[in-house]
Order: C-alpha cells, then sequence, then structure tokens
C-alpha cells in the first residue's frame, strides 16, 4: 500500500518477507541459488578472473558459514519464495579457528576477536533494501548467538561503506580500525 510517508510501504515489507533458520529449510537448487544471486549481487567484487577465483570467493565469505555453521544462518524470503536476503554467522573466535586462517584481519584483530567473537554477513537483494530486514536478520542471529554465551559480536567493513551507519543503528561501535582513505578497515563491535 502506497503512503506519504513511506513508513507503511516499509512495515508492509516487513510483514511480507518472513525470516527463515537455514536449517528449516529444504536447500534445494533453487533454494542455493538464490542465496548466491544475493550474494553475488550485492559483493564489492564483481569480475572473477576465472570460474575457480569466483568459487574461493563464494566459499571465503559464504560458502563455509553454510557448511559449518549452518545453524547460525537465516533466510529472508519473500512471499512468492524469492531469497530477498540472507545473514550468515559464526560465534567460533574466527582467530583461533583454522578455518579462518586465510582471513588475515582475523589475526590484526585477534584480542577483539576474543571480546567479540560471533561475526556475521548480512545481505539484501536491492528491493527488500531500506525497510529493516537487515536489522530484523541481525537480532535473529544475536538472539541465537546469547544461547551460547558468546560474549560480543563484530562486523568488519570498510569505514567509507554507507552500511556504517547500518550498523550504528544496530548497537555496533567501532573497537578498531587498520589501513588509511579508501583501504581502511573497521572493526564494529556490539556487546551481547
Ligand atoms: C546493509 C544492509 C544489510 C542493511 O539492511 P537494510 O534492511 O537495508 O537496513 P535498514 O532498512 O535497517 O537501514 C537502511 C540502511 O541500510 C544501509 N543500506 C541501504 N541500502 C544500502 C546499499 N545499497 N548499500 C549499502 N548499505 C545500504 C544504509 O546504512 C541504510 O541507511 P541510510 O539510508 O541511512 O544510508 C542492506 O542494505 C544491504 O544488503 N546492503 C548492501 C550490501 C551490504 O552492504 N551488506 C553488508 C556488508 S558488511
Amino acid at each position: 500500500m502506497a503512503s506519504a510517508t513511506g513508513i507503511c510501504d516499509t512495515q508492509t515489507m516487513r510483514d511480507k518477507v518472513d525470516i527463515h533458520r537455514f536449517t528449516e529449510l529444504t536447500p534445494t537448487p533453487s533454494l542455493l541459488a538464490g542465496i548466491d544471486a544475493v550474494f553475488f549481487a550485492a559483493s564489492n567484487t564483481q569480475n572473477f578472473a576465472s570460474d575457480a577465483a569466483r568459487a574461493v570467493f563464494r566459499e571465503r565469505w559464504l560458502g563455509r558459514y553454510l557448511e559449518h555453521d549452518p545453524q547460525f544462518a537465516y533466510l529472508a524470503i519473500a512471499p512468492g519464495g524469492e531469497v530477498a536476503g540472507y545473514l550468515v554467522g559464526s560465534v567460533s573466535v574466527p582467530a583461533r579457528a583454522s578455518r579462518f586462517a586465510d582471513i588475515g584481519y582475523f589475526q590484526t584483530f585477534r584480542d577483539l576477536t576474543t571480546l567479540y567473537p560471533a561475526h556475521l554477513h548480512v545481505n539484501l537483494a536491492g528491493p527488500y533494501r531500506g525497510h529493516g530486514l537487515g536489522g530484523a536478520l541481525i537480532e535473529r542471529f544475536i538472539a541465537d548467538a546469547r544461547q551460547t554465551g558468546t560474549p560480543g559480536v563484530h562486523v568488519v567493513t570498510s569505514r567509507a561503506a554507507r552500511n556504517v551507519a547500518f550498523y550504528a543503528r544496530a548497537g555496533f561501535v567501532e573497537a578498531g580500525a587498520i589501513g588509511e582513505g579508501a583501504a581502511e578497515i573497521v572493526f564494529l563491535a556490539r556487546r551481547i
């Protein structure tokens, strides 16, 4: 329903899109393809040297989470079954987990990852952004992470990224930073 303020539209979108645990859904090829579509469309990297490079990239930021931590994966599903977005995460201390040894910033932020072990990656398809679904996915993850006793959660993003404001509204504060200029990345953290 259209509205002058847009508030009603946002409420309608949030009502229409359901959040499911990945483990409660049947991982059909079409569901997995929908997750991949959101992942690659939202990625900062759009061109890959080869199919193998593309597969490595997917494994790094998405695949390993679905395989190793499926209980911390959530899907936002639109009424027609379309994947509107997803969140994947982990509560392991990443600087100590061998499956994350290829991600250098976990070693750089090693001490912070002990204080805020849980971490997440969240992406929405373009039409579903700006309606609060990202925040809803984060709250689902944090509610489950809290049950494990983990003391905190973090995300790592670029200081210049638009999503920094989104994380601030979700209760994340800057706890560390490395790099300079366009290459600067920030460690944003929230106690659980
Ligand atoms: C970041 C994201 C998960 C937020 O979810 P959301 O439901 O759209 O967030 P909300 O409706 O609660 O808040 C809107 C905020 O989301 C962020 N956002 C919206 N569209 C965005 C986009 N195209 N790119 C980056 N961030 C975006 C902004 O911070 C926006 O606030 P602003 O309008 O004041 O700049 C979602 O917008 C998205 O998937 N963006 C693109 C991919 C991304 O940045 N993922 C996070 C990687 S660390």
